[in-house]
């Protein structure tokens, strides 16, 4: 017999294993679904979800900023069916309050966990007059971290991974793609991330010299852009049209499209550094000398999937006096369906021109059947003068052709007066998916008719359009294109499209699943189809659509994939169709998010 080791150690080696065992057992469920077995997070109710004396370290952890998460309309409900039991909610102020706030942007900002269009949430607690109703959890998550310092960030990040838990870092809520709230997760909040602070003189590396601005993960672009027009001179830098969006958040890792793209590129060209914890728990900078790898990946990879920022530094640019028009063909001016058509083919073949004139137009065409609300058309360092001078070619064709229009005018001091005063205030709390393409200038030029009729398939199948014409690549020297990860087909785009197909979050499953097939199978594809060259937008396009990988980042993705196995190489950040997100699936009926194994 050779074995030779006394029975005493063998019984300690037997319990060394049973420890190492216990603590290595796999914190993951299996599951069978469709055919395929599935490695699964730990959710409310499996065996590896974290006990009560775990969440209550993790709460003293973090100053006791864990919280239970209830929905917003709860308090018009007399009971919330949550995870963890029925807990009474019903509070008449309460309820007035949410019921007539839903609808507010900021309000839902300002809320610890909500996604501002509803659609993901599953809409199973919305405002009601009826306390009856049921109310429950839906895809909001179920416990929320509001974190304060970035130790709890790390905190946070730690014990999701630690725990196999499906994580979600909660901005300002304004995802479009549902990416900020989902089934079963614990949610980290950067909404109180508020510092700003700006410097005349960059000292940091890559060479740059010229003004800059620091901002916490929280700050929104209406307080950044405020903060800068205090200052002497009064600065400006890229943010989204819309002033509610984070600056540091989805936006910057999407990439951040906006007015003044036309002449410094996305928000992540202009990235100088970034201040992040990545998935092991620790606190990193990224910038082109530091993790440089990274830099790039956060400059348009995708968010939520390489690292959570903490802070982010970015380039600050001089005001400009500034002009902006406003176009309206509606029923009330035109009621000709033919000339309507006629109407938008000549503006939409303008798209190339005002680009070339770095001029940047948004608009909306439907949902309002023969209704194009272009607002604004915006010049900025021009005079009104000028800005006329490159629009009127489109009002002699559409006095040409004899349609009725209205059109309002005004200049500005600033572009960020004219930010202010022209940028409408969208409505929050609706149900939609939302999709999209980017159509480049060669399919404008070679291939408009089809463009048009696409817009034409898309409204008959229910579905409605938002564009912003930019170019953002013609004033951004073409070395600077790879510095961040953006697709390289975005720098000959002229008109970003969003097409939005809207649906109730709480419909039947097989309403919702018909509508997705239409948004990608009837409305984006007949883009796609009008503008091969173009590009999708990871932060407004359908993230099922087939060749996603290619759609988003074309070239750059092989870099992406490989720097998010580097990066995160066990999924603990997810984001629907992000670099290496393949083998994720949210299961049953999208709830439990999942790897598949075979
Ligand atoms: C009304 C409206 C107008 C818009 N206009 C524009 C526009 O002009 N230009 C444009 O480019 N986009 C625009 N967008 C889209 C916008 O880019 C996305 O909604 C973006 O994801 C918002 O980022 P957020 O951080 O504010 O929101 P959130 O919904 O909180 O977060 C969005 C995503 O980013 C992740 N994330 C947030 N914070 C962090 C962080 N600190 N670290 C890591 N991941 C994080 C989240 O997990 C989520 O996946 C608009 C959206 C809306 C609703
Ligand atoms: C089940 O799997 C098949 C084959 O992979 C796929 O086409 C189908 O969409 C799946 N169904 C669901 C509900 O996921
Ligand atoms: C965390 O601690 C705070 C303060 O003690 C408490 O109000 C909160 O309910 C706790 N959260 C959880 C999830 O127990
Ligand atoms: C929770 O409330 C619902 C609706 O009021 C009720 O049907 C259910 O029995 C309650 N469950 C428990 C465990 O009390
Ligand atoms: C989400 O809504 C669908 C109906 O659209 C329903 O079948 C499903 O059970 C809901 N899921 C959750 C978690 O609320
Ligand atoms: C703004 O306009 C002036 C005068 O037309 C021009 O010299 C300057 O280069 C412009 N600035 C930018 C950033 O385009």
């Amino acid at each position: 017999m050779r074995i030779s080791i006394s029975s005493s150690l063998a019984t300690t080696l037997l319990l060394a294993d049973a420890i190492v065992g216990a603590s290595c057992l796999p914190k993951s469920t299996t599951r069978r679904w469709n055919g395929s077995t599935y490695s699964c997070k730990c959710f409310p109710g499996d065996d590896c979800w974290p006990s009560t004396a775990q969440w209550n370290a993790l709460n003293s952890t973090v100053g006791g900023n864990l919280q239970v998460n209830i929905p917003p309309g709860a308090p018009c409900y007399k009971t919330f069916q949550g995870p963890f039991g029925n807990i009474s909610t019903y509070d008449a102020q309460k309820c007035a309050t949410v019921t007539s706030k839903f609808g507010d942007e900021q309000f839902q900002v300002d809320l610890p966990a909500a996604g501002l269009w509803t659609y993901f949430t599953n809409d199973t607690c919305r405002p009601t007059t009826n306390p009856s109703d049921s109310c429950t959890l839906g895809n909001y998550p179920v416990l929320v971290l509001t974190a304060r310092t970035a130790a709890h960030i790390q905190a946070g990040v730690n014990f999701a991974r630690q725990n196999n838990l499906r994580l979600i870092i909660r901005n300002t809520g304004h995802d479009f793609l549902g990416r900020s709230v989902g089934w079963g997760s614990l949610v980290i909040n950067t909404h109180n991330f508020k510092t700003i602070s700006t410097t005349d003189k960059w000292t940091g590396p890559g060479g740059y010299k010229g003004s800059a601005i620091t901002a916490g993960a929280g700050v929104q672009a209406f307080e950044a852009l405020a903060r800068l027009n205090s200052l002497t001179p009064r600065k400006i830098m890229v943010t989204g049209e819309c002033g509610t969006v984070g600056i540091a958040g989805g936006l910057v890792q999407g990439g951040g499209h906006g007015p003044l793209t036309n002449f410094y590129g996305f928000l992540a060209d202009t990235a100088l550094e970034f201040k992040v914890i990545t998935a092991d728990g620790a606190l990193k900078t990224a910038n082109s000398a530091v993790n440089p790898d990274l830099f790039w990946a956060l400059r348009g990879g995708g968010p939520a999937a390489f690292a959570v920022i903490v802070e982010a530094s970015y380039k600050t640019f001089n005001d400009f006096p500034s002009a902006g028009l406003t176009l309206d063909i509606n029923p009330s001016t035109n009621t000709n369906e033919q000339l309507f058509w006629k109407a938008v083919e000549k503006f939409h073949s303008y798209s190339t021109r005002f680009v070339e004139n770095n001029i940047y137009v948004y608009y909306e065409l439907g949902p309002v059947p023969m209704t194009l609300h272009v607002q604004p058309i915006v010049g900025v360092n021009m005079t009104l003068a000028q800005l006329k001078a490159v629009v009127q070619p489109l009002f002699d064709d559409l006095n040409a052709i004899g349609i009725r229009y209205a059109s309002t005018e005004k200049a500005f001091t600033t572009f960020y007066d004219l930010y202010k005063a022209m940028f409408e205030i969208e409505v929050a709390g609706n149900s939609a998916l939302t999709g999209g393409w980017s159509i480049a200038r060669t399919d404008v030029q070679n291939n408009h008719p089809a463009i048009i009729d696409a817009f034409k398939t898309i409204l008959k199948a229910g579905g409605f359009l938002v564009g912003h014409m930019w170019n953002a690549g013609q004033t951004l020297p073409q070395s600077e294109w790879a510095k961040s990860a953006m697709n390289p087909r975005f720098r000959s785009v002229v008109d970003k499209l969003i097409t939005i197909v809207p649906v109730s979050g709480n419909a039947p499953l097989a309403e919702k699943a018909e509508a997705q097939n239409r948004l990608t199978n009837v409305v984006d594809a007949s883009l796609r189809a009008a503008s091969p060259n173009g590009a999708a937008y990871i932060n407004e396009a359908d993230p099922f659509q087939p060749n996603w990988q290619n759609a988003f980042w074309g070239t750059n993705y092989p870099r992406l994939l490989s720097l998010r196995q580097k990066y995160d190489p066990n999924g603990l950040f997810y984001a629907v169709s992000t670099p290496g997100t393949e083998k994720w699936e949210q299961i049953e009926y999208g709830t439990r998010l999942c790897k598949k194994l075979n």
